[in-house]
């Protein structure tokens, strides 16, 4: 990390600091909305944990942050000594743009978004982690870029597409994005599949030569978010086919 020497930033200290603790980071993006991101995010989390890792969910959705209502997290981080100490649910350590934004919307230039993931990850305490899990928003913008550029020393990133071909256009260029970034695919997961009516994300993952790790049911146990508890939510089938895809991807054995 530089310094510019007329404007130097502690946060990125703290940041470079907080980061030496954290043995992987995964993004979760895909470049198109509604496709299921967020809910592969937190329930690898919650899959992981299960594994005996210790895991941090990190939620950088400005406009939509859906983290905190997947996994009904009532209570706010803690303001320690270090920073903010996450709340977290079965060990999942869940920091969220959402426990500032509340439910009013945040328009917000590309800098804005810049100075706002920068501070989270320079505030949160997330301790020691085996993995943070970074729940990308839709697009390839200010968010991805800046997440990309303050955790440069990233495991890769996990592209979810559907079945429809409007998603795997979107996803290709979300993959090509991530790739000119030096971002390592892991993989391509082509999520909510109806009647084992598969799409061609595989197909796209063989074209962009990197790995497919599978397809995921559309389960309707999760389909209303808020109507399953958070703690019931491994013992799905659609959590049942990330684990698959989560070995696959040698994440877990
Ligand atoms: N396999 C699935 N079966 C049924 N419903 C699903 C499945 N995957 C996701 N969903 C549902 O689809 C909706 C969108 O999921 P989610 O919020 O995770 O998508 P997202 O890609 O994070 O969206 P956004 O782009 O807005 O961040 C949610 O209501 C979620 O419960
Ligand atoms: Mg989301």
């Amino acid at each position: 990390m530089s310094y510019n020497q007329d404007k130097i930033d502690y946060r990125e200290f703290l940041i470079w600091k907080r980061l030496r603790n954290i043995s992987f980071t995964i993004f979760v993006g895909s470049g198109k909305g509604g496709v299921g991101k967020s809910l592969i995010a937190t329930t690898m989390g919650l899959i992981l944990t299960g594994n005996s890792f210790r895991v941090g969910l990190l939620d950088l959705d400005m406009h939509g942050p859906s983290s905190l209502m997947i996994l009904d997290i009532k209570q706010l981080p803690k303001e320690e000594k270090n920073g903010l100490v996450p709340p977290s649910i079965n060990n999942l350590k869940v920091m969220s743009i959402g426990f500032f934004a509340k439910d009013s919307p945040l328009p917000l230039s590309g800098m804005a978004k810049r100075e706002i993931i920068k501070e989270l990850l320079a505030i949160t305490d997330f301790g020691t982690l085996d993995y943070l899990i970074i729940d990308l928003p839709p697009g390839t913008g200010d968010e991805s870029l800046a997440a990309i550029n303050y955790i440069k020393n990233n495991r890769g990133v996990i592209l979810v597409s559907t079945p429809s071909r409007l998603a795997q256009q979107v996803v290709k260029r979300a993959a090509i994005f991530f790739i000119d970034m030096n971002v390592k695919i892991i993989g391509l997961i082509e999520n909510m599949v109806l009647d084992n009516d598969f799409g061609g994300t595989y197909n796209l993952a063989r074209e962009l030569n990197v790995p497919f790790l599978g397809y995921i049911p559309y389960d309707k146990r999760v389909a209303y978010i808020s109507e399953i508890n958070p703690k019931e939510l491994t013992k799905t089938t659609f959590a049942e086919a990330l684990q698959n895809a989560l070995k696959k991807a040698n994440i877990i054995h």
